[in-house]
This record gives structure tokens, C-alpha cells and sequence, in this order.
């Protein structure tokens, strides 16, 4: 009825879907997520007690779909910030494979719902194991809240769309927190390097802001990638999972092939796609692997793929380029970009004429195996 669609779209504070909705939402709750948690050269978290990594020498991180994209970055940032062994594994994977479990292994389940249930099974069998069990997870009270012995709370607010957007944003922002936080624990990182680490992650919110100009130039940029025969999203390092996840979003929501790829890779193989109906979202650091990741794209340019560039360095062999705002950190390049990539899903399936928020198929939470 027009009541319940003015209802709806008063919710939507005037958006055309929740999806953009919690785009435009992620500055707040990115600060939301922060709050009461820095000081000024280390990460506290009230809720963990800090004997949690007594004994510990791996981190496990197990999860699915969207939550499983943020794991994987803080498998880079486990291993660089915090030193410590990191494995990271797909829960419908970890559940049937029998593995091995030790107990000098944290068990990490990550979930925006808490209710999955192949990552909850995983976290019932870490336990079991006699393994410490930790859950980073959106809704408090949840199944995985319960069953470990410790969570940390993402603060990302009810999400509604079923492409999950601010829920990832937060996921990553709680593990470059908490890898801080072993940091210091493990004296992996100097008391200044972290009070730097938490000075750039009070950058986060303003660089996640979505700029009207930048929306409008997504936008138009869109309207090239709607026929073509497939994208690769490419990245390196930490950039990698934000292909995936990239990637993920247009599949959802776009239902047009999409792959996420480690930019060094497409040479074993993906190349042999290229050709201007081929799409490639590059994603190019200036502070991370600029040269490498750059010669990647060249290579594929010089195949003739359409190539999507997003960089703050203008790259002259794009076919569009989208340039972040100017920034001094790879973390903050990440969440930029995070935003393109989230924006431009957004922006192929609105012209394709597509219901963001209920994509075919998809369920916001999968509670079934
Ligand atoms: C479903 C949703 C995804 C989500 C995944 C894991 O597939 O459609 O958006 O990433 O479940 O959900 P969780 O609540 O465990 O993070």
C-alpha cells in the first residue's frame, strides 16, 4: 500500500535501498566501533580478558561469505602487526575436513549474524577440541555470542540489506584493532608504532564518507560495465580480500560473473580471458606493491580488457579511473576503496534494474547447512 511504501522509505532516510543507506552509514558506525576503544598507544577492549592469548601461538579464523573477505585481511594483518601464526578457513570447508586442532590455536569465528549455521558448528567443534574460542560478531546475545568464551562486538547497527556492506567495513576496522592489541601484547610493534596505527584509525570515519562528486562519478562510470562476458577484480596483499569481496557484492546483487583475483596471479591463467568485454576493477594502492600491482593492469591492458582503475595516482592505460582521496596510509586506501567497490555493485545493479536489498537466491542468513 502507499502507507507501508512511504513507511519504507522513510526508514530508507530518503535512499533508494538500505544498501546505500548503510554505505552512507559506515563513518558512523566505523566511530561507533572505535569508541572507548583507543588510547593513545594501545587498543583496549573491555571485554576481553587479557589471558585470552596466554599460550597462544596461531590465530584460526573461520567464516562465511562476506565475513569470511574480512577474516582473510586480518590474516595479513595477524601475520604483519602481530606476528603471530595466522590460518584462516570457509566453515562449510573446516566442518567436514577433519582437522587438526591444537590448543595453542585461537579459535576465531567471524559473523555478522552469529546464527550461520556452518560457521556455528565450527565454533561448537573448536570448543569441543578444547580450544579458547573467540567470535567477532554483530549481534550481541546471537548463538556464537553464547557458545564462546569471549566475543567482541562489531557496533554496525541492524543491517538490513542482504549485501552486506557496514558490516565488513566494521569487521576489518575490529581486526586491525585487535591485531594492535597482540601487538602489544607480543611486543611485536613499538609503543609509537601503534600510537601511529591508532592515530590513522582515527582517520577511518572522514575517509569513508561518501563525497557527493565521488557517488556522481561512480555513477556514470557504471554505465560501461553492465554486458560485458565477466570481471576480475584485482589486488595484492590486503587488497586481494577486497577483490574478493568486491566481487561478491556485484555477483549478489548484480547476478553478472564476477571473480576476485590476486593481481599477480591472472598471468597463470586468467589473461588468456582478456578482451574488451572482459572487465578489470583494479584496485591500486599507492602504498602498497604500487609498481607490481601496476604492472599487472599494464599487462592486461596491453590485452585489451576494459580496465576500471581506482588509485590515487592517476593511471593513464585505464579506460575509467576513479581516484580516491589523497591518502598517507594503506589502511585508509583500503577503506576508500572499499567504498568504490561497494558503490560501483551498487550503481551496475541499479541500472540493471535489479531489487538491491532482495537479490534472487540470497538469504541475509543462512541457518541451514
Ligand atoms: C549469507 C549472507 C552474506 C553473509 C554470509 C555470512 O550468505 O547473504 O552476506 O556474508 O551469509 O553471514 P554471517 O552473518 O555469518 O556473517
Amino acid at each position: 500500500s502507499a502507507l507501508s511504501q512511504n513507511k519504507l522509505l522513510a526508514q530508507k532516510d530518503g535512499f533508494r535501498f538500505f544498501m546505500e543507506k548503510e554505505i552512507y552509514e559506515q563513518s558512523v558506525v566505523i566511530s561507533d566501533t572505535l569508541m572507548g576503544r583507543l588510547r593513545e598507544d594501545e587498543v583496549v577492549f573491555d571485554e576481553l580478558d587479557s589471558t585470552l592469548f596466554d599460550g597462544i601461538n596461531e590465530i584460526k579464523l573461520c567464516a562465511c561469505g562476506t565475513s569470511y573477505h574480512s577474516a582473510m585481511s586480518a590474516s595479513y594483518l595477524f601475520e604483519r602487526y602481530s606476528k603471530i601464526k595466522t590460518s584462516l578457513e570457509i566453515a562449510s570447508e573446516f566442518r567436514y575436513r577433519e582437522p587438526i586442532m591444537t590448543k595453542d590455536t585461537l579459535f576465531v569465528a567471524i559473523s555478522q549474524s552469529g546464527e550461520t549455521a556452518d560457521t556455528l558448528e565450527t565454533l561448537k567443534m573448536a570448543k569441543a577440541a578444547g580450544l579458547k574460542t573467540l567470535v567477532i560478531c554483530n549481534v550481541d546475545n546471537s548463538s556464537m555470542v553464547r557458545v564462546a568464551d569471549a566475543a567482541i562486538l562489531t557496533r554496525a547497527g541492524i543491517e538490513k540489506g542482504v549485501a552486506s556492506t557496514k558490516a565488513f567495513a566494521t569487521q576489518v576496522v575490529v581486526f586491525w584493532m585487535l591485531s594492535l592489541y597482540v601487538a602489544k601484547l607480543k611486543g611485536s610493534l613499538t609503543k609509537m608504532e601503534i600510537a601511529a596505527h591508532i592515530s590513522t584509525l582515527r582517520e577511518v570515519p572522514s575517509h569513508v564518507k561518501v563525497d557527493d562528486e565521488m557517488h556522481e562519478r561512480i555513477k556514470r562510470v557504471s554505465k560501461r560495465y553492465l554486458h560485458g562476458h565477466g570481471f576480475f577484480f584485482i589486488g595484492r596483499d590486503i587488497f586481494y580480500p577486497l577483490a574478493l569481496e568486491g566481487a561478491l557484492k556485484l555477483k549478489e546483487i548484480s547476478y553478472l560473473h564476477a571473480e576476485g583475483y590476486p593481481a599477480g596471479e591472472m598471468k597463470h591463467g586468467p589473461i588468456a580471458l582478456a578482451d574488451p568485454e572482459l572487465f578489470t576493477i583494479a584496485l591500486l594502492p599507492k602504498h602498497l606493491h604500487y609498481e607490481k600491482s601496476k604492472s599487472n593492469v599494464e599487462e592486461l591492458s596491453a590485452r585489451d580488457s576494459t580496465i576500471c582503475a581506482i588509485s590515487q595516482i592517476p593511471f593513464d592505460k585505464a579506460d575509467d579511473f576513479i581516484e580516491i582521496t589523497t591518502c598517507e596510509s594503506y589502511m585508509l586506501e583500503f577503506f576508500e576503496m572499499m567504498v568504490v567497490v561497494q558503490l560501483l555493485s551498487l550503481e551496475i545493479s541499479i541500472r540493471l534494474g535489479n531489487d538491491v536489498d532482495m537479490p534472487r537466491n540470497l538469504a541475509k542468513s543462512v541457518t541451514v547447512e
